[in-house]
């Protein structure tokens, strides 16, 4: 199995570091203990290499490939299956799902948006019955949904939940933005179906991960839909 092993950098090597040190090494066994810390400081370099080649996404690119990940994730049987779902809303330069939350609602799927409560670090759950009428900019600039439009479910209600991230590897490795919003939220067991949305840059090899990192089952990108369990792509 193969890791991006990413070097530490003195302060002043760091945008050099951002653009060259990614070493590829090779592992024998299939544990690689760290330290959180370090587990941490990789985690943050690596958001930060995938971010800025992410931001250099123009919005046609951004639109072509959301529309390729929005049709293999249609594809997916426990997404065509399932009548609660829960998305991300998209913004800036993420994986666009204001088209997908559309067509779930459109289809007669009952559709869950996440609210983000900053004081208690977690995510409510709130179903959406009109996306242009009931969302607002809320915590982190995401849209979301306004006060009056609040209608609380539960995590047991959601039977598949679509994820936003940085980075994902093929065993179902997720790096989001740092909060461990979802990884909260997903604590409690049995949770949903989980599908990460990406594009294809955004895949990499074997993620550092700490133990509360709760892995995904499915992630989908312009050119494959992988299945983290089997870890096959299709
Ligand atoms: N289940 C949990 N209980 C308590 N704290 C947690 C839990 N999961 C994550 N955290 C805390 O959240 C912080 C950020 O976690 P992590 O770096 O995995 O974020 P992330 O998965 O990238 O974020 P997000 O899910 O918001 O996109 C960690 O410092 C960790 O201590
Ligand atoms: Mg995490």
């Amino acid at each position: 199995m193969t890791l991006w092993l990413v070097r530490a950098p003195t302060e002043q090597q760091n945008q050099q570091l951002l653009c060259q040190t990614q070493v590829n090494i090779t592992i024998t066994t299939n544990k690689l203990i760290l330290n959180e810390k370090d587990i941490q400081y990789k985690k943050n370099i690596i958001r930060k290499l995938i971010r800025k080649k992410r931001d250099k996404l123009t919005e046609t690119e951004v639109k072509e490939k959301s529309r390729q990940i929005e049709k293999k994730l249609f594809d997916i049987q426990r997404v065509k299956e399932a009548s609660i779902i829960m998305c991300y809303v998209s913004y800036a330069k993420e994986a666009a799902t204001h088209s997908m939350i559309k067509h779930l609602i459109a289809s007669g799927k009952k559709a869950a948006v996440p609210l983000v409560c900053k004081d208690r670090r977690k995510i409510l759950i709130s179903e959406l019955r009109d996306f242009d009428k009931e969302l607002a900019v809320g915590a982190y600039g995401i849209l979301e949904p306004k006060k009056q439009y609040i209608r609380p479910l539960a995590l047991e209600d959601i039977q598949v939940i679509i994820m936003p991230g940085l980075a994902f590897d093929i065993t179902g490795g997720r790096l989001g933005y740092g909060g461990g919003y979802y990884d909260r939220l997903l604590e409690i067991k049995p949770n949903p179906y989980k599908i990460g949305l990406a594009y294809d840059f955004q895949l990499v090899d074997l993620l550092p991960l700490s133990l509360y990192d709760v892995k995904l089952d499915n992630i989908v990108t312009e050119q494959k839909n992988i299945n983290c369990h089997k870890q096959t792509t299709f």
